[in-house]
């Protein structure tokens, strides 16, 4: 029988909505957990425990890559299937999200996901102050997309320097698959600076912005298996198939999509053609890096703003470790947050295998 790898996994039925909430507390060694609030319809409440589990610890380990004195958490809300979400239920639900929260005393604060948004953070901040993503207007951080494109610009710039020897983008050849929040806002610094840009998504209306940027415009499958020097996913998650990886003809793949992996072994399939892939843990955590730095560190945008541009080293070191070492830049990743797990003066539990 497995073990349970989590410090604290909360579970209960709202007592306004009659909904479950799931709290899971992976690791607090690093500080305070943290993971957003996941709002979604599950067959079985079961499946959304399962969520929750897995969600919690990647926190654990996006934290700990990131140099976050913070550790893993996640809150899913397990909406059953058919059932109706009114103005009114919603209220309840994230008053009982705040409740459950708040009776952890501070061992895990979250922020928006899948379902929820940053003014949802706002009404959940009424009754507990573990919440970050706030809206300005609510005393919060805004809009985390705009640091989540500066960061994955710091990731670009590592991944051009081990492929050309210099940080600098100008000339470089990207191919960005989604021009959404993060992506359009990543599109525009990258022109900034003089990149060679192919562009795409599947709402055509975004063309006019990729003329805008002097980007060429492409279709999403054209975009994947272009000649391009770096693929950047903007966005769903499961790009990277099996099948998909004869076919691309990149240098590396860095981007902000989350899960970009249609399964792990897709890693090794990528290192085994020479393509260097950057966990997107890792390029998108900008993010919750600016909104953590200023909201739960009380830091100035100033340090929050440098931290996130700090991504730029964290992938050079990884991107070192990986070749110094002959394994996937994956690996070097789930490496140093074991290290940095373990190393931790409040580490008191045997690390887990
Ligand atoms: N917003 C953030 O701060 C943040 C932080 C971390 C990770 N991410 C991840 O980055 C990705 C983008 O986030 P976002 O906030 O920009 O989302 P978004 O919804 O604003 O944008 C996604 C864009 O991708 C396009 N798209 C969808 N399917 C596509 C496809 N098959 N081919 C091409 N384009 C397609 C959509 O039309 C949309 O324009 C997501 O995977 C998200 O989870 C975002």
């Amino acid at each position: 029988m497995s073990t349970l790898d989590h410090e604290q996994v909360l579970i209960r039925t709202g007592p306004r909505s009659g909904l479950p909430v799931i709290v899971a507390v992976h690791s607090s060694k690093l500080g305070q957990a943290v993971g957003g609030c996941r709002l979604w319809r599950y067959a079985d409440w079961r499946d959304g425990l399962t969520d929750a589990l897995r969600l919690s610890a990647a926190m654990t380990a996006k934290c700990a890559v990131a140099g976050l004195a913070n550790g893993g958490g996640k809150t899913v809300v397990a909406i059953p299937p058919g059932a109706e979400l009114d103005a009114a239920m919603r209220r309840a639900l994230l008053d009982d999200v705040a409740d459950t929260i708040a009776s952890l005393d501070g061992a895990y604060a979250t922020g928006p996901d899948v379902g929820t948004t940053p003014e949802d953070m706002a009404v959940i901040g009424e009754r507990t102050p573990h919440v970050f993503c706030k809206p300005i207007q609510h005393g919060g951080s805004g809009d985390s997309s705009p640091a989540t494109a500066s960061g994955t610009l710091a990731a670009l710039r590592a991944v051009s320097q081990r492929l050309h020897g210099t940080r600098a983008l100008t000339g470089v050849r990207l191919s960005l698959v989604g021009l959404g929040s993060v992506g359009l806002r990543l599109a525009r610094l990258l022109a900034e600076e003089g990149a060679d840009l192919l562009v795409s998504d599947i709402d055509h209306a975004k063309q006019a912005a990729s003329e805008e940027l002097g980007a060429t415009w492409a279709s999403p499958e054209q975009a994947l298996t272009s000649d391009v020097d770096i693929l950047v996913p903007a966005a769903l998650g499961g790009i990277l198939t099996e099948d998909v990886v004869p076919r691309l003809r990149c240098a590396a793949i860095a981007g902000p999509a989350n899960n970009q992996l249609a399964t792990p072994t897709v890693a090794d399939l990528l290192h085994r053609r020479g393509i260097v892939w950057v966990p997107d843990y890792v390029v998108s955590a900008g993010g919750v890096i600016h909104a953590l730095t200023m909201e739960l560190h009380h830091q100035p945008p100033d340090d929050a703003r440098e931290r996130v541009e700090a991504i730029e080293h964290t992938v050079a070191g990884l991107l070192d470790t990986a070749e110094h070492q002959q394994v996937t830049p994956a690996q070097a990743a789930t490496e140093l947050a074991r290290l940095r797990l373990n190393a931790s003066p409040s580490n008191s539990r045997p690390a887990s295998s």
